[in-house]
């Protein structure tokens, strides 16, 4: 598998390339399989459709790799808090954690519910060609916790913070509850197929520098080296999303970091390429343009070159009014400009 390889730094033909949020609402074809499952949960939870959405983007972009249709939210609800998908609004928990009280009424092994999810990894991976790769996720301890306890998406993450500054034991309490369940999924879904797995911290900016190694990166390095004990062959992916200025203090046992669009590439490259295989980190937005898309591309690879060890990623995901036309074209050019730089 051209992308497992280009994890592990292995020369490859070309530069392997998939988009985050890949499967979604700028496919037609997403929209009338999630017309038909009914909700969004219910998408998640039906096998047969969730396999079928995982593998448009395979069908429809061509890229080299599927990623598990599901949502890094599924663990807090089967952890026990109810998870509503409002249109337009986002997800929302009608309960949250504001006390210790609140963690120890938690579901302790939630990650043994969520076999829709195994189960759909397995019908993937039996469905996918042998040379397509199939990642499997999960959210880091912190962004789910900030979700766990705002209740919803912030922007300014009030009540995780005051729960930071004030009672961080509570915190440190409900970050490592989560820790311990995300990696019994991990592994599962390990077992279920996944050839790969990345841990999203998308909330990563919203703390401090100190608190930032203390509060998410020590977790999630905590995952990572557990994983990779166990299983040293399935590459582990990390996205830290908006850290630029942490770069420095980033180490642990993981293969690919994700760089996010506001980290130019280049700074990435000099602080951590030399440790790590880099993903990423084109602008989504210049998907809505195709000669600043070709141009994103272009100072892409101009750092980059056809780097054994690169995977060519947007730096967050896909919008969902993005013209389908250029994410094909966008698979397309980097297919045949980084065969052409070799
Ligand atoms: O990348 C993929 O194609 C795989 C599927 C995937 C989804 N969510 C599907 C989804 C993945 C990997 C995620 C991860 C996820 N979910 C993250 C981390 C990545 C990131 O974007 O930073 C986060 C923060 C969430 C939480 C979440 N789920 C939000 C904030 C929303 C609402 C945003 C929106 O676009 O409406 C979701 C819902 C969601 N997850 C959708 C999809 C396709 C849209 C739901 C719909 O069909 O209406």
């Amino acid at each position: 598998m051209i992308f497992v390889d280009a994890c592990f730094k292995k020369n490859t033909p070309y530069t392997p390339i998939w988009l985050m949020r890949q499967a979604g609402r700028y496919l037609s074809e997403y929209k009338a399989t999630r017309a038909k499952a009914g909700s969004f949960l219910d998408l998640c939870k039906n096998v047969a459709l969730a396999t079928e959405v995982t593998l448009q983007p395979i069908e429809i972009l061509d890229v080299d790799a599927a990623i598990l249709f599901s949502d890094i939210l599924v663990i807090p609800l089967e952890m026990g808090l109810p998870l509503e998908f409002i249109a337009g609004e986002g997800p929302k928990f009608t309960q949250t954690i504001q006390h210790q009280s609140d963690i120890q009424n938690l579901q302790k092994n939630a990650y043994k519910k969520l076999d829709y999810v195994y189960d759909t990894l397995s019908s993937v991976r039996s469905k996918l060609a042998p040379d397509k790769a199939l990642i499997g996720f999960c959210g880091s301890p912190w962004t789910l916790a900030t979700y766990m306890i705002e209740g919803e998406g912030s922007k300014t993450y009030i009540k995780s913070k005051q729960m930071l500054y004030q009672e961080s034991d509570v915190l440190h309490t409900l970050l490592a509850r989560i820790t311990h369940e995300l990696k019994g999924y991990l592994e599962e879904q390990i077992r279920a197929g996944a050839n790969a797995v990345m841990i999203f911290d998308s909330w990563a900016s919203a703390l401090e520098r100190s608190a930032y190694f203390e509060y998410s990166w020590k977790y999630i390095k905590d995952i990572a080296h557990e994983i990779k004990q166990k299983y040293p062959s399935i590459p582990i992916i990390v996205f830290p999303k908006g850290i630029a200025g942490y770069l420095d203090r980033i180490d642990g046992t993981f293969d690919v970091f994700g760089v996010d669009w506001s980290t130019p590439i280049d700074l990435a490259k000099k602080i951590l390429g030399q440790k790590y295989v880099l993903q990423g980190n084109l602008e989504p937005a210049r998907l809505y343009n195709r000669e600043l898309m070709e141009q994103g591309i272009d100072e892409i690879f101009a750092v980059m070159g056809k780097q054994a060890g690169f995977i060519f990623n947007l730096g967050h995901g896909m919008i969902p009014n993005l013209p389908r036309e250029n994410a094909i074209e966008l698979v397309r050019m980097v297919r045949e400009k980084s065969m052409r730089i070799g």
